[in-house]
C-alpha cells in the first residue's frame, strides 16, 4: 500500500499541511521545531491508528484547536482508497475508509507504519524492558495471535504476584504449573522470532558496516524444567519482595558485537547504526511475508558520520519500501523528494534531491 497523497489539519504546529502527490523516497526538510517530527507522528497516526508515544491523543490537538484530521490517498495495486483519522475532543476518534466510518481493526488491515527516529536507540540501550517491549511488539505485528499469549501470560503473573504477597504457598504450587506452561509458550515464541530474526540482522548489520565487527543475537531464557527450577530456588526471595523474579517479564535479549554485549561495545553513533539494523532485519521479515511498510525515518542524519549516512540511506532505499525521511538539510540523501516545512506549514516543493 503506497501513500499517494496526504493531508493534515491541526495536528500539532501544523495547521494544513497538503502535499498532493507523495512518491516513493520523500525527504521532509526544515529548521528546529518546524513540524518536521509531527509530520512523521500524523502519518504514523494515520497508519498505526495510535499515538507514537503515550496513550492520548489530546496533545497531538494543535493549541488552539478542538480536533484534528489526518487524510491519505492510498494505492493498493492499483485500486486507490481514501483513509481518514480525526479526532474531536467532543466526538473523539473516528477513522474513515473511502468516507465511511470503519473499524480500527478494517482500517489497519495491510497499512503498517515503522518509526525510526533519535529515540529509537534508547529502546534498545536504555533497559531490558524498553528491549522486551520493542521485541514484543515486533512479534505483535508479525504474528497478531501471539498478543493472547502475552495477556495470558500477564493475568497469570499478576495471581502469582497477589499470592506472593498472602504467602499462601499451596495455592501458588498448583497456580505454577500454569504459569510455567504460560511462560514457557511465550518464551518459546519469542526465542522463534529472534532466530528467524538473526540472520536478517546479520545481514543488516554487515550492510551497514562493511568492515565491521560480527553480531550475534541470541535469545535463550528458562523454560519448562529450567524455569520450573528457577522459581524453586528464587521462591524464598520472591515472597520476600512480593514479586516474581523469573519468566519473560524479566527476559533479555543477548545482542553481542565481537563477542562483548553491544552496550559496552559500541557509542552512540554504532548503536544508532545497531537499533537500524534491528529495524531493516524487522522490516526484511515483513517484506518476506509480502507486507512492506511506510518508514518514518527521523533526523537520520544526527550522530551518524558520512559513511554511516550513506549506507543507511542506501540500505533504506534498497528495502523497497515507501520513505518518509526528515533532515535539517537537503542534499544529503539521494533521489528523495524534497519539501521543506517551516513553523508548521509546506513552503516549497523543491523537486527530486540532485545532490
Ligand atoms: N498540540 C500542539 N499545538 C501546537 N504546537 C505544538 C503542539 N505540539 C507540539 N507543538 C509544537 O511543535 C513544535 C515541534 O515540532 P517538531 O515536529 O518536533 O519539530 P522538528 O521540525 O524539529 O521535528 C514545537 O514548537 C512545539 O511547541
Ligand atoms: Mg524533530
Amino acid at each position: 500500500m503506497l501513500l499517494s497523497a496526504v493531508e493534515v489539519h491541526d495536528f500539532r504546529n501544523l495547521q494544513k499541511v497538503v502535499i498532493p502527490t507523495l512518491p516513493r523516497l520523500t525527504m521532509v526538510v526544515g529548521p528546529n521545531g518546524s513540524g518536521k517530527t509531527n509530520l512523521l507522528e500524523a502519518l504514523y497516526a494515520l497508519r498505526m491508528g495510535r499515538p507514537m508515544s503515550g496513550t492520548s491523543w489530546r496533545p497531538a490537538i494543535r493549541r488552539g484547536a478542538t480536533s484534528f484530521l489526518i487524510r491519505s490517498r492510498e494505492n493498493d495495486s492499483g485500486a486507490i482508497h481514501s483513509y481518514g483519522l480525526a479526532y474531536d475532543l467532543m466526538r473523539g476518534r473516528r477513522s474513515t475508509l473511502d468516507g465511511n466510518a470503519i473499524d480500527m481493526k478494517t482500517f489497519l488491515t495491510g497499512r503498517p507504519a515503522l518509526f525510526f527516529g533519535p529515540d529509537s536507540t534508547d529502546s534498545l540501550m536504555s533497559s531490558p524492558s524498553r528491549r522486551r517491549a520493542l521485541v514484543d511488539s515486533m512479534i505483535f505485528a508479525l504474528w497478531p495471535g501471539h498478543y493472547d499469549l502475552a495477556l495470558r501470560y500477564g493475568q497469570i503473573l499478576r495471581r502469582r504476584n497477589a499470592l506472593l504477597k498472602t504467602g499462601e504457598l499451596r495455592p501458588l504450587e498448583a497456580l505454577d504449573t500454569l504459569f510455567i506452561q504460560a511462560a514457557s509458550r511465550f518464551e518459546d515464541v519469542r526465542a522463534s522470532f529472534i532466530q528467524r530474526l538473526a540472520p536478517h540482522m546479520k545481514a543488516a548489520w554487515k550492510a551497514l558496516r562493511p568492515s565491521g565487527a560480527s553480531l550475534t543475537l541470541e535469545y535463550s531464557p528458562p523454560r519448562g524444567e529450567a524455569l520450573k527450577k528457577k522459581l524453586e530456588a528464587s521462591l524464598e526471595k520472591d515472597l520476600k519482595r512480593r514479586h516474581t523474579s523469573a519468566g519473560p517479564h524479566r527476559s533479555d535479549v543477548s545482542i553481542k558485537v565481537d563477542g562483548v554485549p553491544f552496550r559496552s561495545a559500541l557509542s552512540r553513533g554504532e548503536a544508532k547504526v545497531l537499533v537500524l539494523a534491528l529495524n531493516l532485519a524487522f522490516v526484511s521479515m515483513l517484506s518476506s511475508g509480502g507486507v512492506m511498510p511506510l518508514m518514518l525515518v527521523d533526523d537520520l542524519a544526527s550522530e551518524l558520520d558520512e559513511q554511516s549516512r550513506e549506507l543507511a540511506w542506501r540500505a533504506i532505499v534498497a528495502t523497497g519500501c515507501q520513505v518518509v525521511l526528515t533532515s535539517l538539510d537537503d542534499g544529503l540523501f539521494d533521489g528523495a523528494r524534497v519539501f521543506t516545512l517551516d513553523g508548521g506549514a509546506l513552503v516549497s516543493d523543491g523537486g527530486l534531491d540532485s545532490d
